[in-house]
């Protein structure tokens, strides 16, 4: 049969409330054109992240009665090391509470000098941590912590429009030029993303990964992977990368993450779960340090920032992402919404990623300049018209200002819409896709966005807007 079906059937549902476009407009106002100021139970159709949102198994569910709340030793923890160390392979686990977390404590150890008491003195402001493209709570732990993040992706994955299997690639003779211009010894890590959030859900090759693994290596820098997507990024290298046709999902993540030191996860993507993440590694002295860091802000090395029942939950959904069947569906229902925006004439980031479709809205929006936020925009008119929420990727989340405080914008000025894990259905997507067409047909007397007020770090969450 052609037609790709959901490979699970519903067994409880959640009502959503339905508004009028009048009382989006003024709640929306309300919100100062912010999607995260939004009452929750005030959205239609909620696409502004894949993170932590969702449907979990009735296994989870069942899997979480059996949690064990014990503060040291749990059972629970000893089953979410098994299930971490089957996929990922490192020697060391660390549970916390999210993907920052993981984030905070690595970077914050990576971009300090330890003095004779054990403390940590920061020193971050000489060492560089370069990306294919950073996540922005990568970036920001990164920047608080005084250190300086890079970003490499290759030139194909700048541009929209341009067709790549392996948009997220990191430029390796970037990088190999980045190391002798900046000195391996100003390289305390380097990353890459899988699969890209910040540049499309776009995916890296295993080509790609082994050959950053390998420059590291030579030049003495350990290599990290942040996995929170590894699964969406494992199935694209079975479809479209030679010689992986017929290995297991098991068997590709197995190999992606044996040319790595170690990897920051956040488990409210690619684990199904609704709170979680790991900080794993192999190195001794690392894992010693940043365990110490774990103590002291997230809480005892066997649950971390986690309940018990959180480690039930992340064990078996990590049993059930690298299912295949699951993985097929996955991909081919955010192809499919991509591929209907195109055919309807809405520019979209290609080809379609895994957990979200981006819209272009630098082309789709093309009135609206830069500083005044076309991404950000869109969004709110996606709210107007449709109760959609999307998130705006783009100049208010990128955007920084030059000494003069004029606006330097972000490469893209993209909305994405990221699909919840087995949330919505078939007629969810078709009902984005006859949203997005009616906003074509007005696209030109939608209005521009001004900031009112937004704080120094991830503005884009906190900040108020106004029309122009
Ligand atoms: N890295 C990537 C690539 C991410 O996409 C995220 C989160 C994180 C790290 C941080 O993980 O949220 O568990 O602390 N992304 C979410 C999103 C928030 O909407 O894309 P976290």
């Amino acid at each position: 049969m052609k037609t790709i079906i959901e490979p699970f059937r519903i067994k409880s549902v959640e009502a959503v409330r339905t508004t009028t476009i009048e009382q989006r407009e003024e709640i929306i106002k309300s919100a100062f054109y912010n999607p995260f100021l939004i009452p929750a139970e005030d959205v239609l159709i909620d696409l502004l992240t894949d993170s932590g949102t969702s449907a979990m198994s009735s296994k989870q569910w069942a899997a979480m009665m059996d949690g064990d709340e014990s503060y040291a030793g749990s059972k629970s923890y000893f089953k979410f090391e098994a299930a971490t160390k089957k996929i990922f392979g490192f020697k060391h686990i660390i549970p916390v509470h999210q993907g920052r977390a993981a984030e905070r404590i690595l970077f914050t150890f990576l971009l300090s000098d330890i003095d004779a008491e054990g403390r940590f003195v920061n020193s971050g402001s000489t060492k560089y941590i370069p990306n294919n493209n950073h996540f922005d709570t990568t970036r920001a732990n990164i920047e608080f912590n005084g250190g300086n993040a890079v970003d490499l992706v290759i030139e194909e994955g700048k541009h929209p429009e341009v067709i790549h299997p392996f948009k997220g690639n990191m430029d390796t003779n970037k990088l190999t030029e980045f190391i002798k211009t900046t000195g391996a010894k100003n390289i305390p890590v380097c990353m890459i993303t899988v699969t890209n959030n910040t540049g499309g859900g776009q995916p890296v090759s295993m080509e790609n990964i082994r050959e950053v693994s390998k420059i590291c290596k030579e030049h003495k820098i350990p290599f990290f992977i942040d996995a929170c997507r590894f699964a969406e990024n494992a199935y694209f290298i079975k479809i479209r990368e030679k010689g992986y046709e017929k290995k297991s999902i098991l068997e590709i993540c197995n190999e992606m993450f044996s040319y790595a030191d170690g990897c920051t996860m956040s488990a409210k993507k690619d684990a199904f779960a609704n709170i979680g993440g790991f900080l794993a590694m192999n190195n001794e002295d690392w894992y010693s340090n940043c365990k110490n860091l774990l103590i002291i802000t997230e809480g005892y090395e066997t649950y971390g920032g986690l309940a018990g029942r959180d480690m039930e939950a992340i064990a078996q959904g990590l049993e059930e992402i690298v299912d295949e069947s699951y993985l097929h569906y996955r991909i081919h229902s955010t192809k499919y919404l991509g591929d209907k925006l195109t055919e309807n004439g809405i520019p979209i980031i290609q080809p379609p990623g895994g957990h979200a479709i981006y819209l272009d809205a630098k082309a789709f929006l093309s009135n609206i300049p830069a500083d005044n936020y076309p991404g950000q925009a869109l969004t709110a008119e996606l709210y107007r018209l449709g109760g959609i929420r999307a998130v705006e990727i783009g100049s208010v989340m990128f955007g920084k200002y030059d000494k003069d405080g004029k606006l330097i914008p972000a490469d893209m000025e993209l909305v994405r819409l990221a699909i919840p894990r087995r949330v919505y259905t078939q007629s969810h997507i078709e009902y984005i896709i006859e949203v997005l067409c009616e906003i074509k047909k007005n696209k030109d007397s939608i209005r521009g966005i001004k900031i009112i007020e937004e704080p120094k770090f991830l503005r884009h969450f906190t900040a108020k807007f106004g029309l122009v």
